[in-house]
């Protein structure tokens, strides 16, 4: 009922993006997430079992008790920087909201976990708890909600690790009003889903990790991953600049990936600019010399 939908979202009201903490907000489905969606390549449907897995746990948590089943509604997606941990967030969050239905219309908030985290004592956990309490809580009571937590060792860092230097005891405190605050979500709505991300999973506080439902390690991209990649970048150059037509052969492409053994998604894709600034500087001329030689290179630097 499209209708319904769009009355529910009028009436939606988002917090402002600046408001400490909050990144971004918006309302969902969103089309540039559901770009975002489809230009990520992960191997042997990763990205549907990951949305299945995620949409059967909402639907788990609408009416099985917490007691019985303790699901949170936290995923965690871990892996090396730029093998697309935000980008699939993100686009998971729109394939989330564009999936399921009867719970009203969806909204997105990422958090900003470095405006939180401050110097000056005790504002940390003050800013946590007005942002799990306060904000966040009304968010999820207005409907639906994905909260996108990038980089969550910032903010949920491991207090067992903690140094006496940098203000142990705020960052103590605001560690656990972030748990607190995730816990109290996580039982009164079973539509609030928190992706978290991270390069360092061995510097998240072990009781975040304990509450994830889900732990993904994203690897970077495999030969079939790398091709895609490419392609999709190229293809996308291409549709600009038509002189770059002939690297979108399928013998430039399988060279191209084999060569690019190693490289995560966004290295991938830089090296097709990186090809482009060729001795003319124009991405009309670029060859498939071009793009070889950047990827030998890029991979002699890892
Ligand atoms: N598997 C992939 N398929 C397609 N594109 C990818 C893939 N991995 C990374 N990319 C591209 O690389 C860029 C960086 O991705 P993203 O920012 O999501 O990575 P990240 O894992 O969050 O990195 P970081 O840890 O540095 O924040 C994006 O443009 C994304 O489209
Ligand atoms: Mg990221």
């Amino acid at each position: 009922m499209p209708n319904s939908r769009h009355a529910d979202q009028a009436s939606r009201r988002l917090p402002d993006v600046g408001t400490v903490g909050v990144a971004d907000a918006r309302l969902l489905p969103n089309d540039s997430f559901e770009a975002a969606w489809s230009s990520i390549f992960f191997p042997d449907d990763a990205k549907g079992r990951l949305l299945q897995t995620v949409v059967s746990n909402i639907r788990l948590r609408a009416t099985v008790p917490f007691e019985a089943l303790p699901l949170h509604g936290v995923v965690l997606l871990t892996g090396r920087p730029g093998v697309g941990k935000t980008t699939v967030a993100r686009g998971l969050a729109d394939k989330i909201a564009r999936t399921v239905s009867g719970l009203g219309s969806w909204a997105f908030i990422e958090i900003d976990p470095h405006a939180l985290a401050s110097s000056s004592l005790g504002r940390s956990q003050r800013s946590v708890e007005e942002l799990f309490g306060r904000l966040l809580e009304e968010q999820a009571q207005q409907g639906p909600l994905v909260v996108l937590l990038d980089e969550v060792e910032t903010l949920l860092t491991d207090r067992a690790a903690l140094s006496m230097e940098a203000n142990p005891i705020d960052v103590h405190r605001a560690v656990d009003a972030a748990l607190v605050g995730l816990d109290r979500l996580a039982q009164r709505h079973p539509g609030v889903v928190v992706l978290a991300t991270s390069n360092f999973p061995g510097a998240i506080d072990p009781a975040l990790s304990s509450r994830a439902d889900l732990i993904i390690r994203i690897p970077v991209p495999d030969p079939r991953g790398r091709r895609l990649i490419l392609e999709h970048t190229i293809a996308a150059v291409a549709a600009a600049f038509p002189g770059a037509q002939p690297l979108l052969a399928a013998a430039v492409l399988d060279r191209a990936a084999q060569l690019a053994e190693g490289l995560d998604g966004r290295r991938l894709r830089k090296a097709v600019a990186v090809a482009c600034a060729n001795e003319h500087c124009d991405p009309e001329r670029v060859t498939p010399e071009d793009l070889y030689a950047t990827l030998r290179i890029m991979g002699e630097e890892q």
